[in-house]
C-alpha cells in the first residue's frame, strides 16, 4: 500500500455481490426440513475510496452479509466479484490470492480475534506467513510501519492483548487487516465495545487511512448517527434483503422505502417519530410478498402476494417498495433538527463526541452536505 494509491473515491468498483444468498439449515427432513434465511438476495457495489454503511436491526443479517463476501461463508447463492475476479466459488490457495489477502474484516471485539498467548508483534505477522509475503526482516519492518500508521508505538510488538486498552486492541485489529495491503475492509460494529471518546479516534483513523490509501469500506453498525456521519452511502437491510440503497444524506431526508422512514423518524423528536407495528418475525417463516409487510404502516393487499424487487427509483437510489416515498417524514420536525440525535436501533440515546468532518468520496457524505 502506497500514499499514491490513496485517491479519493473514483467509482471504481472494488465489490460486487450479485443475488447473495445465505441459508442456514436448521433441521428437519423432507417437508419438515427448515431453513434460516439470513440472507435473501443482496447486490451491492462498493467503490475505492467509499464507505457503504449496513444498518439493519439485530438478525436482520448484515453480519451475514460481511462474512459471505469475505467468503468465510460459502454463498448458497448469487456471485461475488472482488477487483474484476468472480470469487464465489473460489478455494484454498485461489481464494487466498484473489481475496482473502486484499479484503480484511474488523471485528467488534478484537480480543476475540487475537490470541493471549501471541505478543502482539507475532499476531500482526501471522497474515504474512499466510500469504508468504517478505523474509522476517521485511516482515518485522512491515509490522513496525503498520503499528506506527495506527498510531502505536513499535514497541507494542512485544507485549500481550491483555496489556492493551480497548481502543489500542481495535487500532491492533485494524493494523492487522491493513497489514496484507487490502483494498476492502469489512468493519463490524468495529466500534460498539468502545467509550465515546475512543470511537471517535477509531472512526477518524478509520477516515484518515481511506483518505490515504483510497480504501472501501463496508461498515456494518446499530449506530444511526455513526452511519449517517461516515457513509458515502447506506444500505439498510431488513430480514435477509436490502430495502433501500441511498446517499446517507438523501436516506435521512427523503426515505423511499417506509423502513428507511422509520430509521430516518428516529432523529427526530419523539412525537413525530414513525413507530412500526409489532415485531421482527422469524428468518426462519418470513412474510409472503414484501418482507416488511407485517410491520409497515401503509402495507396493503398486492403487498402480500408480490415481493417488491429492489430498482432503481432514482439516480444512484433503490429502493424494494411497491409504493416508495409514500410514507413521508414528517417535514417540519426533519428540518427542526438537523443534526443527528444518536439514536440507535434500540433507540438509546447516544452520547457520540462530534467526529471530525471528512470529506472522501464522489458522493458527499452527510456530514459534508449539512
Ligand atoms: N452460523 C449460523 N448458523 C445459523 N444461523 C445463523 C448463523 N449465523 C447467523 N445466523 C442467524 O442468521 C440471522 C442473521 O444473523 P446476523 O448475525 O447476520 O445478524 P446481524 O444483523 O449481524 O445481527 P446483530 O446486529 O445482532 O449483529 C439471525 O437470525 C442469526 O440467528
Ligand atoms: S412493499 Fe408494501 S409492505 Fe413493503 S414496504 Fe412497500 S408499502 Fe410497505
Ligand atoms: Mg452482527
Amino acid at each position: 500500500m502506497t500514499a499514491d494509491q490513496g485517491a479519493q473515491a473514483s467509482g471504481e468498483l472494488v465489490l460486487r455481490a450479485h443475488g447473495l444468498a445465505k441459508h442456514f439449515p436448521m433441521g428437519g427432513f423432507g417437508r419438515s426440513r427448515k431453513v434460516l434465511r439470513a440472507v435473501d438476495g443482496v447486490s451491492l457495489e462498493i467503490s475505492r475510496g467509499e464507505t457503504l454503511g449496513l444498518v439493519g436491526e439485530s438478525g436482520s443479517g448484515k453480519t451475514t452479509v460481511g462474512r459471505t463476501l469475505i467468503r468465510l461463508y460459502q454463498p448458497t447463492a448469487g456471485t461475488v466479484e472482488f477487483e474484476g475476479r468472480d470469487i464465489t466459488r473460489s478455494s484454498g490457495a485461489r481464494l487466498r490470492r484473489d481475496a482473502r489477502r486484499r479484503m480484511a474484516m474488523v471485528f467488534q471485539n478484537p480480543s476475540t480475534s487475537l490470541n493471549p498467548y501471541m505478543r502482539l508483534g507475532d499476531a500482526l505477522t501471522e497474515p504474512l506467513v499466510v500469504h508468504g509475503i517478505g523474509d522476517a526482516a521485511q516482515r518485522r519492518a512491515r509490522v513496525a510501519e503498520m503499528l506506527d500508521l495506527v498510531g502505536l508505538d513499535t514497541s507494542m510488538a512485544q507485549r500481550y492483548p491483555q496489556e492493551l486498552s480497548g481502543g489500542q486492541r481495535q487500532r491492533i485489529g485494524i493494523a492487522r487487516a491493513l497489514i496484507t495491503d487490502p483494498s476492502l475492509i469489512i468493519a463490524d460494529e468495529p466500534t460498539a465495545s468502545l467509550d465515546v471518546s475512543v470511537q471517535a479516534q477509531i472512526v477518524n483513523l478509520l477516515d484518515d487511512l481511506q483518505q490515504e490509501f483510497g480504501l472501501a469500506y463496508l461498515f456494518i453498525t446499530h449506530d444511526l448517527s455513526l452511519v449517517r456521519h461516515i457513509s458515502h452511502r447506506i444500505a439498510v437491510m431488513y430480514l435477509g434483503r436490502l430495502m433501500e440503497v441511498a446517499p446517507a444524506h438523501s436516506l435521512f431526508t427523503e426515505p423511499l422505502h417506509p423502513y428507511s422512514a422509520v430509521l430516518a423518524s428516529m432523529h427526530q423528536d419523539r412525537e413525530h417519530r414513525i413507530v412500526p407495528n409489532g415485531e421482527i418475525p422469524s428468518p426462519m417463516a418470513p412474510p409472503s410478498g414484501c418482507v416488511f409487510r407485517t410491520r409497515c404502516p401503509i402495507a396493503r393487499e398486492r403487498c402480500a402476494s408480490e415481493t417488491p424487487a429492489l430498482r432503481e427509483a432514482a439516480p444512484g437510489r433503490s429502493v424494494a417498495c411497491h409504493f416508495p416515498g409514500e410514507l413521508k417524514l414528517d417535514q417540519t420536525a426533519a428540518g427542526a433538527r438537523p443534526e443527528p440525535v444518536g439514536l440507535s436501533f434500540a433507540d438509546t440515546p447516544s452520547t457520540n463526541e462530534p467526529l471530525r468532518p471528512v470529506s472522501v468520496g464522489s458522493t458527499p457524505r452527510a456530514s459534508e452536505e449539512r
